[in-house]
């Protein structure tokens, strides 16, 4: 059995970043969920550090980030970006993704089958950036990365550990800032959330498990279209990464 801190050692940042831009590439060309395949305007995929300590996951893209192909750049962004700037962090230094890459038309609720289909873009985030906490922004995520009905209202600001994909990580649910921009009760927990996200930061990645040999290599994503790979050959011009 192999050491997954070895294991990872061997994959630079720039190879895991380059494997992201892939995954990038497939899901641009996605068709898995045929309604929002055929709604979107565009494959809202994640943006900021792929190789980030910080990963921050909302529920869907809304009509702004549809427009903008960019997670969180409404005014739950904002706040979002605010919150990060009190505690000495840059949305630069984040990776912020969603449970769905597409907008769901009108903005309802992801369906569970959506969120089902795009669960492995997520798992393969997760993989390739090798984060140390995620922040599950609200219900969807947070239930979603736990397999659990557990609301946010009871798990907020509880750090646990969790092996997600061949990655463990601390986990750390935390409110949606769109529910608190209206909220100011929400907005005083979610701040003092925040607050602990440095302590969080400095313990490191939790201990890792060993890495399993597979004999198959995992399932392809979704074939790509030429223009979802012109596309993500552009991501570095976006600033995605
Ligand atoms: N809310 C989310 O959950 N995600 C976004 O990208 C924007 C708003």
């Amino acid at each position: 059995m192999r050491d997954v801190a070895a294991e990872q050692s061997e994959r630079s940042a720039p190879a895991r970043r380059e494997a992201l831009k892939e995954v990038l590439t497939q899901a641009r060309g996605c068709v898995r969920c045929p309604e929002l395949a055929a709604t979107r305007r565009t494959v809202v995929f994640g943006a900021g550090n792929a190789d980030a300590d910080l990963m921050f996951i909302g529920e869907a893209p809304g009509a702004s980030e549809d427009e903008q192909g960019i997670p969180f750049v409404g005014r739950a962004g904002k706040l979002l970006e605010k919150l990060l700037e009190e505690i000495g962090l840059q949305r630069t230094q984040v990776f912020i993704a969603n449970t769905l890459k597409c907008r769901p038309p009108g903005n309802r609720d992801p369906l569970p089958v959506e969120i089902e289909n795009c669960h492995e873009y997520l798992l393969r985030q997760v993989e390739l950036i090798e984060p140390s906490v995620i922040c599950t922004l609200g219900n969807f995520s947070t239930k979603l990365l736990r397999g659990d009905p557990t609301g946010i209202t009871r798990l907020h600001g509880q750090p646990e550990v969790l092996v997600l994909g061949a990655r463990a990580v601390r986990l750390y649910p935390i409110y949606h800032p769109a529910a608190a921009l209206y909220t100011p009760r929400m907005l005083e927990t979610l701040r003092e959330d925040f607050s602990r996200l440095p302590e969080l930061l400095a313990m490191g990645a939790p201990e890792q498990p060993p890495v399993q040999d597979f004999a198959e290599p995992p399932p392809a994503l979704a074939e790509p279209s030429p223009q979802a790979a012109q596309e993500s050959a552009e991501a570095d011009q976006l600033g995605l990464f």
